[in-house]
């Protein structure tokens, strides 16, 4: 059925130069960008959004990473929207991540993975409202 997931393209992308590819390896499998910005996260947001991280050990610097340089946040929809764009992405650490997904192609790092995105409905209920608080 038709979902939406929410997706962070995270400041190392943006940094890289690899908007557009990641992007663009979205529209290509068929997936709908439905909303998009360019937003620097402050840590009020940061720590909103990483809700189930604040107390593990890696949250501090993620935290200085993710609210350090603008990212782009999309709303991408399609059949099975979510675990599609999950499968797309792979596994969290980039360097263990499958090749042919984006962090297995894009990244050797454990946190700077290049992309979030929702891991199941609730999930992304609760992220969209996070970032898009009008949809
Ligand atoms: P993300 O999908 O945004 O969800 C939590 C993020 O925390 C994850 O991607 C990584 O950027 C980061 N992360 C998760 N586990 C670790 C870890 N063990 N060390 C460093 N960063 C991590």
């Amino acid at each position: 059925a038709a979902e939406r997931s929410l997706v962070l393209i995270k400041p190392d992308a943006v940094r890289r130069g690899l908007v557009g590819e990641i992007l663009g390896r979205f529209e290509r499998k068929g997936l709908v960008i439905e909303e998009m910005v360019l937003r620097t996260m402050d840590a009020e947001l940061a720590d909103q959004h990483y809700a189930e991280h604040v107390d593990k050990a890696f949250y501090p610097p993620l935290k200085d990473f993710m609210t350090g340089g603008p990212l782009v946040a999309v709303v991408i929809s399609g059949d099975e929207a979510i675990d599609v764009v999950r499968a797309m992405i792979g596994a969290t650490d980039g360097r263990k991540a499958a090749a042919g997904t984006l962090r297995g192609d894009l990244s050797l790092s454990n946190r700077e993975n290049l992309v979030h995105a929702s891991d199941s409905p609730d999930s992304a209920k609760r992220e969209l409202a996070l970032w898009f608080p009008h949809l």
